[in-house]
């Protein structure tokens, strides 16, 4: 499995607005897009593109663009990333993955899942807390049902304990996140964290 995490000044910076708990919903909405910005940037990094010739105001030369891109948010907390994918990328098709965590044993409860066809397209799936991993996992198993080869995770935090159920079920799978955190609170939440992700963007305290 392939793992990078972030190094830039932005995405830390904003990262610290998101783990701030005195960061109101609009403040996080907000910082949360920003910082979602920097990991498109890496996770497309590598995507092919289509060359074409174009013609600028003096001359000829070569054009690039990019091919098929599908995002796949995790609700509810993938939300939060949306807006910043959709902006770079305003030609992505976008799926949505409902999945809730069983309070108690953090198993993920699949609730709904619609996407459109990827077997072509660059994955990128939207899962901010990489926890335990069960959430990431069956939303890269059900993108593999929809014929899914080329996907890349974008998380805003990351846990040890995601990333090796990640690296054990997915190994094909890239993960780009903002931060590697030390590990989990008997509640499964990750530590230091920022907490509930879908309830400080949302406003569900
Ligand atoms: N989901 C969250 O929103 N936060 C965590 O810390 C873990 C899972």
């Amino acid at each position: 499995m392939n793992l990078t995490v972030i190094d830039h000044p932005l995405t830390r910076h904003y990262l610290t607005v998101l783990r701030d708990q005195s960061t109101e919903p609009e403040e996080f909405r907000a910082a949360a897009r920003r910082l979602t910005y920097t990991l498109v940037m890496e996770a497309t990094k590598n995507v092919p593109l289509d060359t074409a010739p174009i013609q600028t105001p003096l001359e000829e030369t070569t054009g690039y663009r990019i091919r098929d891109i599908v995002a796949v948010a995790v609700l509810r907390a993938g939300l939060g990333m949306l807006d910043a994918v959709i902006d770079l990328i305003p030609s992505v098709r976008v799926g949505f993955a409902g999945v809730q965590r069983d309070e108690e044993t953090a198993m993920p409860m699949e609730y709904y899942f619609k996407t459109a066809d990827l077997s072509s397209a660059h994955v990128l799936i939207l899962e901010p807390m990489l926890a335990t991993g069960g959430s990431l996992s069956w939303a890269v198993d059900k993108a593999k049902e929809n014929d899914a080869v080329d996907i890349t995770a974008l998380c805003v935090v990351a846990a040890p304990a995601g990333v090796q159920r990640m690296y054990e079920d997915h190994p094909d799978t890239r993960i780009v996140a903002a931060a590697m955190d030390r590990d989990l609170s008997d509640q499964y939440y990750i530590r230091p964290g920022l907490g509930d992700m879908g309830d400080r963007l949302f406003g569900t305290l």
